[in-house]
């Protein structure tokens, strides 16, 4: 971990997806029209951004870090992709997942593992959920992948779907 990366006040890194693997997780993930894709702990909105160039999703991000708030925000600007992709500057842990068709994730285990009964307990029977370098526990992912990016940086890419 960089020495200037920010942190949340519970310890979360203020860390960003690489490309290739944002786009690879979203191949994984299999969005289609009408759906609604959740990224909860946004960052820049980088993943929003990619997937509504995939699909025709409704994308909600939640976020604290006051630094991501910002940059999601000049993105989606950038992007003139406010229509389709709502940031909401709030903790993911007080959000209802009820309505989410897709999670995307980039969580550490820890957290992952404070979320692990809140996911089982809203969300819906098939809704799908990828995260990387970082598993779900006590979730048995459908898939586990090894995704070697263009620089041979290797990345384990995990698929869920709710039972
Ligand atoms: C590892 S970064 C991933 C950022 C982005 N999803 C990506 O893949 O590039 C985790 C993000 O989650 C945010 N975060 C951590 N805990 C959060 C919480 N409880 N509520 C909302 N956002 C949170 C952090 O501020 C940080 O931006």
């Amino acid at each position: 971990m960089k020495s200037q990366t920010i942190f949340t006040e519970s310890g979360e890194p203020y860390e960003l997806t690489h490309h290739e693997v944002v786009l690879e997780k979203l191949r994984l993930l299999n969005l289609k029209d009408g759906e609604t894709l959740l990224d909860l702990g946004c960052g820049d909105a980088r993943s929003l951004l990619a997937a509504r160039k995939i699909a025709d999703v409704t994308c909600i991000g939640y976020e604290i870090l006051p630094v991501a708030l910002k940059a999601a925000a000049e993105n989606i600007k950038k992007e003139k992709a406010s229509d389709k992709i709502q940031i909401i500057a709030s903790d993911f842990s007080d959000v209802d997942l009820s309505n989410a068709d897709a999670l995307i994730l980039y969580l550490t285990r820890n957290t992952l593992g404070q979320l692990s009964e809140k996911l089982e307990n809203e969300l819906r029977v098939g809704a799908r959920i990828v995260t990387h370098d970082f598993d779900i526990p006590a979730w048995e992912a459908d898939q586990v992948i090894e995704f070697k990016s263009k620089e041979a940086i290797w990345f384990t890419i995990y698929v869920y779907t709710k039972k």
